[in-house]
């Protein structure tokens, strides 16, 4: 397989080919995915959750997800490596935000990541003009959980799906190049889907959306506790680790995952 660009993503997003993404930490897992056939491995800040076993994505900090960028650029060998910038490495000054999005950069990523819509627009705009491509990140945002008043679904009432439908056009217009949403009701996320012209990547909001992201150890079923009604268990029916993520994307190419009215709201 060819190296997976930016360019094949927005050429996916345009020709409906699904984009199978999964959250990747470290490089075995990396190597696996990639012989998989995952199309973009997320380093995302969800290893507070899973690998520190933190409450929330929030004590993240930037030097880890540096390390953990690191680990998966080296087990990496076509997969496109989305970084998340952890909270509080973006929501300063511009050249903050600049400084954190380089390190991830330099340790690997292809893409950064940031969440929130509205006030994110300049630090978006900031880091596209400086050559740093940019994936916003709408809807449930799991590292302001506590201002958002618990795991809830976003966009259900028409006031907030008004707001996120104006953030989404806002960050396409700041210069972002790929969205991810968050326990969005599928039939908005299929309209954004739809009228951008960007990725649209769905956790929880349909089978709409240009592709699906879930967390690793989500899918793997390793998670402990109970797991949010979009996660799968790619394990059940699997001989291996490495059939799971094959299952995996096969499943998103087809379409059939997610199913809405399993997983869906
Ligand atoms: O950190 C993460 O795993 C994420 C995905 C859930 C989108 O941001
Ligand atoms: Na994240």
């Amino acid at each position: 397989r060819k190296p997976v660009s930016l360019q094949r993503l927005l050429d996916m997003h345009a020709s409906g080919e699904k984009i199978a993404m999964l959250t990747c930490y470290d490089a075995a897992f990396a190597h696996l995915q990639d012989e998989a056939g995952v199309d973009v491995m997320l380093v995302g800040d969800s290893l507070g959750n899973v690998l520190q076993g933190q409450p929330t994505t929030a004590p993240v900090e930037l030097e880890e997800m540096v390390y953990h960028t690191r680990c998966v650029a080296r087990g990496r060998r076509t997969a496109f490596i989305v970084g998340d910038l952890p909270f509080g490495s973006y929501q300063g000054t511009l050249a903050e935000t600049w400084h954190s999005a380089a390190a991830l950069v330099k340790a690997g990523a292809h893409m950064v990541k940031l969440e929130g819509g509205g006030w994110t627009a300049p630090a978006v705009r900031y880091l596209v003009e400086r050559g740093i491509p940019v994936c916003a990140h709408l809807g449930f945002t799991p590292q302001t959980v506590t201002a958002l008043g618990g795991f809830k679904v976003q966009g259900r009432d028409e006031a907030s799906a008004a707001r996120l439908r104006a953030h989404a056009q806002e960050l396409v217009e700041a210069g972002a190049q790929m969205l991810v949403l968050e326990m969005v009701p599928a039939a908005l996320a299929a309209e954004l889907t739809q009228s951008l012209p960007i990725p649209v990547i769905g956790i929880g909001a349909g089978v709409g959306c240009s592709g699906q992201v879930l967390v690793l150890h989500d899918m793997l079923n390793i998670t402990p506790g109970r797991k949010p009604r979009f996660v799968k268990n790619f394990m059940q029916g699997a001989a291996s680790v490495q059939e799971a993520v094959q299952r995996y994307v096969a499943e998103v190419k087809a379409r059939t995952f997610p199913e809405d009215a399993v997983h869906g709201f």
